[in-house]
């Protein structure tokens, strides 16, 4: 796969990673912005060799108990030499789980309660013996949203930050970062007491006017094209990919931007359909919020409130809590909505 241009995010994030870890590092952002690409080309390309990253991919196997938590959070391996040598001491630049010898992994929850301090204190361990070497630990949580809602007796989220500002703040073993998609998660977060003065947020957004234009003239579009694209797609990055992989082919540009709007619309409009069927008064404060993007592409709100969060949920919304904006996920749905407010009369 080909990587397009993000220096300025590549350098603020290696900037982050030069220091003495101190902060978890929320990254955000709309949908299909290019988040996950990044922190993975990011490692594979751009970093030294000293460091080593543990990329937790949440979305990988569906998490709704603890045990699945681990499940991914670990990666077991025979146990047979020293465990140490054999697979602490050569770690590729990338892995998929924390190692962890089967029989060690298997005892931590034969025990009757889970023993999530075990668990915790295995990380740590493994995390100083990698930083004696020499090495530079990073754990990325990919889609940490996923585990907001479970439970042991308290929510498994807060003991899961307890270790990450362990891990950052107090023991300076190794960075972290969280990425989500999910605007109502990083709201949360950000107002979380608990993640105060020990956590920052980094907005990964779509490419801008100026990164598009650039991108698609050396791939052979015309300025009418690329006018084309941006007005239908903005900046957001799989649908570029689509616009590029398609000219290719010889498709027509336009042709391909209607389809996907067209798709994007329909969508739209049914949930708005089935939202008026179920519940006309939560349909007119809707449309109301959705009014305000007749002539802006974004709004500074106030409070969150349950018409704002329905179409956050719906993914036709994105909020971004550090400037407190909403705005449509992407232009698509920009236009998908300026066209249903005029089917709806508004
Ligand atoms: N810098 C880039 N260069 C080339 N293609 C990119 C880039 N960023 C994103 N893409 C394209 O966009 C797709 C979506 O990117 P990615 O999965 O990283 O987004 P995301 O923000 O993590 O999405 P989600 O919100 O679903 O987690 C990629 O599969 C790739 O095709
Ligand atoms: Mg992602």
């Amino acid at each position: 796969m080909e990587f397009f241009n993000r220096e300025k995010e590549i350098q603020d994030l290696l900037n982050m990673i030069k220091q003495e870890p101190n902060l978890i590092t929320f990254i955000y952002g709309p949908i299909n912005s290019g988040k996950t690409v990044l922190m993975q080309y990011l490692i594979e390309n751009v970093l030294p060799k000293e460091y080593v990253a543990f990329y937790i991919n949440l979305r990988r196997e569906e998490v709704t108990k603890e045990e699945e938590f681990y499940e991914i959070l670990f990666e077991t391996y025979e146990e047979r030499g020293d465990f140490f040598d054999r697979v602490i001491s050569r770690l590729p630049k990338i892995s998929f789980g924390i190692p962890i010898p089967f029989g060690t992994f298997k005892l931590m929850f034969e025990k009757r309660e889970k023993d999530y301090r075990g668990v915790f204190r295995y990380i740590i361990k493994t995390l100083q013996k990698l930083k004696e070497k020499g090495l530079k630990p990073i754990i990325i949580f990919d889609e940490l949203q996923v585990i907001k809602d479970i439970k042991i007796n308290e929510p498994l989220i807060y003991r899961v930050f307890n270790l990450l500002i362990s891990l950052t703040k107090e023991l300076k073993l190794c960075h972290v970062f969280a990425i989500t998609s999910d605007s109502t998660f990083i709201e949360r977060i950000y107002n979380e007491a608990m993640l105060q003065g020990r956590s920052r947020y980094y907005l990964v957004d779509d490419f801008d006017k100026e990164t598009v234009k650039r991108i698609l003239r050396e791939k052979g579009f015309s300025e009418e094209e690329i006018d084309m694209v941006w007005h239908y797609f903005g900046g957001k990055p799989i649908y570029l990919v689509e616009a590029i992989q398609s000219k290719k082919i010889g498709r027509d540009v336009k042709e391909l931007c209607e389809e996907f709007y067209k798709l994007r619309r329909n969508q739209i409009l049914d949930l708005l359909y089935i939202l008026r069927r179920e519940n006309v008064e939560m349909f007119k404060r809707v449309i109301e919020v959705l009014k305000n993007f007749k002539d802006r592409n974004e709004i500074v709100y106030k409070e969150i409130t349950p018409k704002i969060l329905w179409l956050i949920n719906k993914n036709i919304l994105f909020l971004e809590p550090v400037n407190r904006i909403i705005k449509p996920q992407s232009y698509l749905e920009l236009l998908a909505i300026r066209n249903i407010l005029k089917e709806f009369n508004v």
